[in-house]
């Protein structure tokens, strides 16, 4: 996914691509979460320009696009990080020590969550259960599941994943 992102950093409109696929979808039930899920795909969050060329494409209301949006927190408005880190914040990994990742994490990348590295390689956010908690505490990077992280092996999976 990281290379379809980088390859859409350049792209000024809607590609072909994801135009067919809304002409495929358009009178489909849910097909504007569809559309939208497609477009982060692509891009790696729902950049302000395309949101406003799904609507008239759609020919639904700006309003209504960002109300979905905003209402899912899986949707993106900003660009994340070339790698995107997940902290599972569910009960089961909050109990087994999600916060003293969250504070190591941190203090590796420099920048608190939801916000992106200064060399635009890391972001990381909290997250509700992402349904591994026998692996608590878990994180998901780049969609990559790791289970039972000790604080002190931070260190060495950032740097792991920095060097890919
Ligand atoms: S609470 Fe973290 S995986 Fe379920």
């Amino acid at each position: 996914m990281n290379t379809e992102i980088a390859k859409a950093e350049s792209a000024e409109t809607l590609t072909p691509e994801l135009i067919a696929f809304m002409a495929e979808w358009r009178h489909s039930p849910g097909s504007l979460i569809m559309v939208l899920h497609k477009v982060q795909q692509f891009y790696g969050f729902i950049p302000r320009k395309i949101a406003f060329e799904v609507a008239e494409h759609l020919d639904v209301p700006l309003a209504k696009i960002y109300g979905v949006i905003t209402f899912y927190n899986f949707f993106k408005l900003t660009k994340p990080g070339r790698n995107q880190i997940q902290i599972c914040m569910g009960t089961a990994c909050y109990l087994k020590g999600g916060e003293d990742l969250v504070a190591e994490l941190e203090g590796i990348l420099g920048v608190g969550l939801n916000t992106v590295t200064p060399d635009g390689e890391f972001s990381a956010e909290a997250v509700r259960c992402v349904g591994c908690c026998g692996l608590a505490p878990v994180l998901v990077i780049n969609g990559e599941v790791y289970g039972k992280v000790e604080t002190k092996a931070l260190h060495g999976i950032i740097a792991e994943i920095r060097k890919r």
